[in-house]
C-alpha cells in the first residue's frame, strides 16, 4: 500500500512544525506525526487550513501516509532521540527510502547513521537547516549532506521551502556526502556565535568607551547596518538594544544577566578545528568568552582585581571612536569568515566531501542566522578562484581589510587601556598580524622543543631535519 503524502514530519515541536506548514504551504501533502499525539492533532486543528496535512497516530500510520520513495523528516532533539526515532522507524522502511534529519546533529554521528542506514539500502541525508522557528517557516537555509540520489529528489522540493537570495536563488544546495551538510551547518555555529561576540565586544566599546545610551548604539547599529555590515544579527542587535523592559523602563539589555548559555554547536565547531589543526582563533573566543560570562562565582571572587575603569569619550571623539568600531567589527568579521571557510576546507579535504566554498557562500546569502550583505562577495570570490586558500587572499578582501586596520588597532589599544575586554576583536587581528608576519616566533618554539626534548627541527638554509646536542658539546647532527 502507498499513501499521498510527498513528504512526511515527525517530530512537531516548533521547528517541525514550522517546516511541516512550510511544505504545505509551498503545495506538498505532508504527513504528520508526533510522539504526543496532542501535538498532530493541534498542528491540524491550529494550521490544517494552510495546506494538505495528513495526521498519523503510530509510526505504523506515518509510514503509510507517504508515497514512495518515502521521505521523511526527523525533527527531534540531536542525539539519542535521532537514535531512538531512527530505531523505531528503519524496520517499518523500505530499500529506497530517504531519511532526512533536520537537526543540529553532530556530524560524526550523521555519517554513522548514513553508514548504518546505507547497508539495509535506506538513504540518510542530514540536513542542516538555519533560521530558527521564523526560517522555518517562511524559508530556511537547507544545508543537506548525503548520496547524490536522495539529495537529487529531494532537492526541488527543499528549493520550494528555503529562502531565496536576492538574485532569486533558493538557499540551498547538495552540500556533499554523508556528514557534509552537518558539518557545515556545525561551522555556520561557529561563525554565529563569533559574529555575535565581535557584536557584544563593539557594543561594549560603544557604551563603555564612546559613553552611549543603548538608544544610542541601537541608532548606531541601525546605521551600519544600511552599510557593508548590513546583516541579521546587526539588524536584530539594533531592535535588542532599542527594547525598553515593561516592568522596570530600564533598556531591556540592562535588566538581563549577563551569563551567555550555548548548546554546543559553537563548542563542536572549536573541537574539531582543533582536531583538524585549523587555526579559528576568533570562534574559539567567542566559545571561551561565552563561557568565561557563565562562571559567576569565579567573576565573583575577582571583582575586586585592580584595573582601568573606563572613562567615556563625549561629542565628536565619540562619534570618530563609532566610526572606529565600525572599522574593527568588520574587519574582525572578515577573519571569523575566513577561518570558517578554512575550517570547512580542510573537513572536506579530511573527509573527501568536495564541498564547494562558493556555493555554501551562497546558500548562506539568505534564511540563515549568519545571513549578510558581504555572503554575495565572499561567494564570487570562491566562484572566481575555486582554489583560493585564503578570503584575506582575495584582493578586494585584502584591500578592505587593510584599508581598516589603523581604525582596527586603535580600537583594540584603547580597549586594552581602558580595560574593555575584546577577546574577539583582539584574536581576529593577531590572527591577520600572524598570517602577514615575515617571521614568527614559532622558530624560537622549535629550539625549546628540541632542547628538552629532541623534538628536532628544520633549517631555513637547508633541506632535512636536525637535532642540536644542548647537553653535550652543541654541536648540530642530521636526523633525516
Ligand atoms: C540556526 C541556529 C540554531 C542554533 C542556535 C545556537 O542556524 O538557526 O544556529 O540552529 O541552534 O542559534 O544555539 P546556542 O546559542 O544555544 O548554542
Amino acid at each position: 500500500m502507498t499513501g499521498t503524502a510527498q513528504i512526511g514530519v515527525t517530530g512537531l515541536a516548533v521547528m517541525g512544525r514550522n517546516l511541516a506548514r512550510n511544505f504545505a504551504r509551498n503545495g506538498f501533502t505532508v504527513a504528520v506525526h508526533n510522539r504526543t499525539t496532542a501535538r498532530t492533532d493541534e498542528l491540524v486543528k491550529e494550521f490544517g487550513d494552510e495546506g494538505a496535512f495528513v495526521p498519523a497516530r503510530t509510526p505504523e500510520e506515518f509510514v503509510a501516509a507517504l508515497e514512495r520513495p518515502r521521505r521523511l523528516v526527523v525533527m527531534v532533539k540531536a542525539g539519542d532521540p535521532t537514535d531512538a526515532v531512527i530505531k523505531e522507524f528503519a524496520p517499518l522502511l523500505d530499500e529506497g527510502d530517504v531519511v532526512i534529519d533536520g537537526g543540529n546533529a553532530h556530524f560524526e554521528d550523521t555519517r554513522r547513521r548514513e553508514r548504518e542506514l546505507r547497508e539495509r539500502g535506506i538513504h540518510f541525508v542530514g540536513a542542516g537547516i538555519s533560521g530558527g522557528e521564523e526560517g522555518a517557516l517562511n524559508g530556511p537555509s537547507i544545508m543537506p549532506g548525503g548520496s547524490t540520489e536522495s539529495c537529487a529528489t529531494l532537492g526541488p522540493m527543499l528549493e520550494k521551502i528555503a529562502a531565496r537570495a536576492e538574485d532569486g536563488t533558493p538557499c540551498t544546495t547538495h552540500i556533499g556526502p554523508d556528514g557534509a551538510g552537518h558539518f557545515v551547518k556545525m561551522v555556520h555555529n561557529g561563525i554565529e556565535y563569533a559574529d555575535m561576540q565581535l557584536i557584544a565586544e563593539a557594543y561594549d566599546l560603544l557604551r563603555a568607551v564612546a559613553g552611549y545610551s543603548s538608544a544610542q548604539i541601537a541608532e548606531v547599529f541601525r546605521t551600519w547596518n544600511t552599510g557593508r555590515l548590513d546583516s541579521y544579527l546587526i539588524e536584530i542587535t539594533a531592535d535588542v538594544l532599542a527594547h525598553t523592559d515593561e516592568a522596570t523602563g530600564r533598556p531591556f539589555v540592562d535588566i538581563v544577566q549577563d551569563r551567555a548559555e550555548q548548546k554546543g554547536t559553537g563548542r563542536w565547531t572549536v573541537q574539531i578545528a582543533l582536531d583538524l589543526g585549523v587555526p579559528v582563533s576568533g570562534i574559539a573566543e567567542a566559545v571561551f568568552a561565552r563561557s568565561l560570562s557563565g562562571h559567576a562565582d569565579l567573576r565573583e571572587a575577582a571583582r575586586g582585581l585592580t584595573g582601568p575603569t573606563a572613562v567615556p569619550l563625549s561629542g565628536p571623539e565619540a562619534a570618530a571612536f563609532a566610526d572606529r568600531v565600525e572599522q574593527a567589527l568588520y574587519a574582525s568579521k572578515i577573519v571569523s569568515y575566513t577561518q570558517g571557510f578554512h575550517q570547512i576546507r580542510a573537513g572536506s579535504e579530511a573527509y573527501g566531501w568536495g564541498i564547494g566554498l562558493g556555493a555554501v557562500a551562497a546558500v548562506w546569502r539568505a534564511g540563515c542566522i549568519i545571513r549578510a550583505a558581504f555572503l554575495d562577495r565572499i561567494r564570487s570570490a570562491y566562484d572566481a578562484r575555486p582554489e583560493l586558500l585564503s578570503l584575506l587572499s582575495d584582493e578586494p578582501f585584502a584591500q578592505e581589510i587593510g584599508a581598516a586596520q589603523d581604525d582596527w588597532r586603535t580600537v583594540v589599544a584603547e580597549a586594552v587601556r581602558q580595560g574593555v575586554p575584546t577577546p574577539g576583536f583582539a584574536a581576529a587581528l593577531s590572527y591577520y598580524d600572524g598570517l602577514r608576519a615575515d617571521r614568527l616566533p614559532a622558530a624560537l618554539t622549535q629550539g625549546q622543543r628540541d632542547f628538552f626534548g629532541a623534538h628536532t627541527y628544520r633549517r631555513t638554509d637547508r633541506e632535512g631535519s636536525f637535532h642540536t646536542l644542548w647537553g653535550g658539546d652543541r654541536s648540530e647532527v642530521s636526523t633525516g
